[in-house]
């Protein structure tokens, strides 16, 4: 048996979703269209992938996956608040129905001794409010942001302390054409995403400010995405984009959220090339207001990053992911004079071309510990495969097991090292739907019997995963075998 050392006593064991990737229940009991139900009903005539209608319909199992979480012995579960359910229109009357979901949700959890850890919103703005001004795109969306994050902290402070703001802000600035549904053709010009930024920093810092505000003793974060970016090779050139790929990648969202500042080196370069946002007076106060009420960063770590310097004249590109599922199929990022993304030869990748990198989770952990000495949460970490249920009901997952072992090592080794890790919430509770290619890549502990075109009646099953990882949180992290 592999030993490794118990991790901290009140460690949080638990696993994530987002609201619109797994409750389903699109247009039930008062809820309206978001950006993902209509996006992902456009993947699905595009790729035939499923959509967000019944997703993997959480709405109707909460009960029963609750109950397969505390089976697990589940510390603790990241969900998000679907919008659109609590407040239909964005802002304005609440829907009674879809804001005692969460309260059932919640008290569910409680039954289990579950700590809820909670995402205002997981990509999922509702419709009303990007059909009436873009979304994000507007600089109205800090108030609306806001108010609904006033509404949902006023609404559900008893029930909830740990409170995240925003998921992936980083990733909503590379797809905000996609992941905003952005209608105006002007919206395509790269500079109106660092201005987006720029509201998504306020909108979480006004809501940062509120939890503390509202909610009693309550702690707020944000989950980033985060890679670390290695250098293709040593030249002095490679190891430069490195250091601007990390810059302008992560330390530009960590910088804003936790300083209140904007890094030095991302905002020459924006000015450079012509891509500086407006900042209006008091905008930095309330940045700045804003970081000191954060009080953990919370960390979607998948894979590491590699790259080189940008190729002379290269136009910008961002990147795209792997849609079908076969090695290879990705195009990498470019920023003009600052880097370019390409596969690191030294890792293996997964069928979905993300290269697996415990030690980069390790790398980031520690990097984030040494340079901000601030809380982490793990909020996501998962391996994406074609799982395949067997005919007596098991689903071998030897694989996901496999990746999940080398990445909890990982956190071993950043604790001891010192960063102070509070939790690991890997991607998924259970079976929902990928971003981008429906419910073909699972990540889930336990299976949803659904497939893309046929949504049948998503029985739940346990996967060989299922019964690992409650071992794992039995053990408090000592026996990963
Ligand atoms: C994260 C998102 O980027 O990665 C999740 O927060 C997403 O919403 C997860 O599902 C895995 O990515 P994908 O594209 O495989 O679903």
């Amino acid at each position: 048996m592999q030993e490794v050392k118990e991790f901290p006593k009140d460690f949080l064991w638990g696993a994530s979703t987002s609201a619109y990737q797994c409750e389903g229940a699109a247009l039930e009991d008062g809820k309206k269209e978001n950006q993902q139900d209509v996006i992902n009903r456009e993947i699905h005539d595009q790729y035939g992938y499923a959509d967000c209608s019944v997703a993997t319909d959480h709405y109707h199992h909460y009960k029963e996956d609750v109950a397969l979480m505390a089976e697990m012995g589940f510390k603790s579960y990241r969900l998000s608040i679907n919008w659109s359910r609590v407040l239909p229109d964005g802002t304005g009357e609440p829907n009674p129905k879809g804001v005692q979901f969460y309260h059932d949700l919640f008290a569910e959890l409680h039954k289990y001794n579950i700590e809820p850890v909670v995402t205002m919103w997981h990509y999922d703005l509702p419709m009303a409010l990007v059909d009436k001004y873009d979304g994000w795109g507007s600089r109205q969306i800090v108030d609306d942001f806001e108010y609904y994050a006033r509404f949902i902290l006023n609404e559900y402070k008893d029930e909830v302390k740990y409170w995240l703001t925003i998921n992936e802000q980083s990733i909503v600035v590379n797809y905000i054409d996609r992941k905003n549904k952005i209608t105006r053709e002007d919206m395509f010009n790269p500079r109106f995403r660092w201005q987006a930024n720029h509201y998504m920093n306020l909108a979480h810092a006004k809501a940062a400010i509120a939890v503390h505000e509202i909610v009693p003793g309550g702690l707020c974060g944000a989950a980033l995405d985060m890679a670390p970016y290695y250098p293709h090779t040593c030249s002095r050139a490679d190891v430069m984009a490195a250091k601007n790929a990390n810059a302008f990648k992560n330390y530009f969202y960590m910088d804003a959220y936790i300083k209140g500042e904007y890094t030095p080196s991302v905002m020459a370069y924006l000015k450079r090339q012509g891509l500086d946002f407006v900042i209006e007076p008091g905008d930095m106060e309330i940045l700045k207001k804003g970081s000191e009420c954060f009080d953990f960063l919370g960390i979607n770590y998948y894979q590491s990053g590699c790259v080189k310097a940008a190729t002379p004249g290269a136009a910008r590109r961002f990147k795209q992911n792997n849609k079908i599922g076969k090695g290879g199929h990705i195009t990498y990022e470019v920023q003009p004079d600052l880097f370019e993304g390409c596969k690191n030869e030294l890792l293996d990748d997964t069928d979905f071309s993300m290269p697996i990198d415990p030690d980069g989770l390790q790398y980031v952990l520690e990097d984030i510990n040494d340079r901000y000495g601030i809380p982490t949460m793990i909020c996501e970490n998962g391996f994406g495969a074609y799982d395949v249920l067997e005919k007596d009901g098991t689903i071998h997952d030897p694989y996901r097991i496999e990746y999940l072992r080398n990445h909890i090592k990982a956190i071993r080794r950043a604790i001891e090292n010192g960063a102070k890790v509070i939790a690991y919430n890997p991607w998924s509770a259970f079976d929902l739907l990928s971003t981008s290619n429906g419910i073909a890549k699972r990540y889930g502990f336990i299976y949803v019997d659904r497939t893309d075109d046929d949504v049948k009646e998503c029985k739940r099953y346990r996967k060989d995963s299922f019964y690992w990882y409650k071992n794992v949180i039995k053990t408090n992290g000592k026996n990963l075998e």
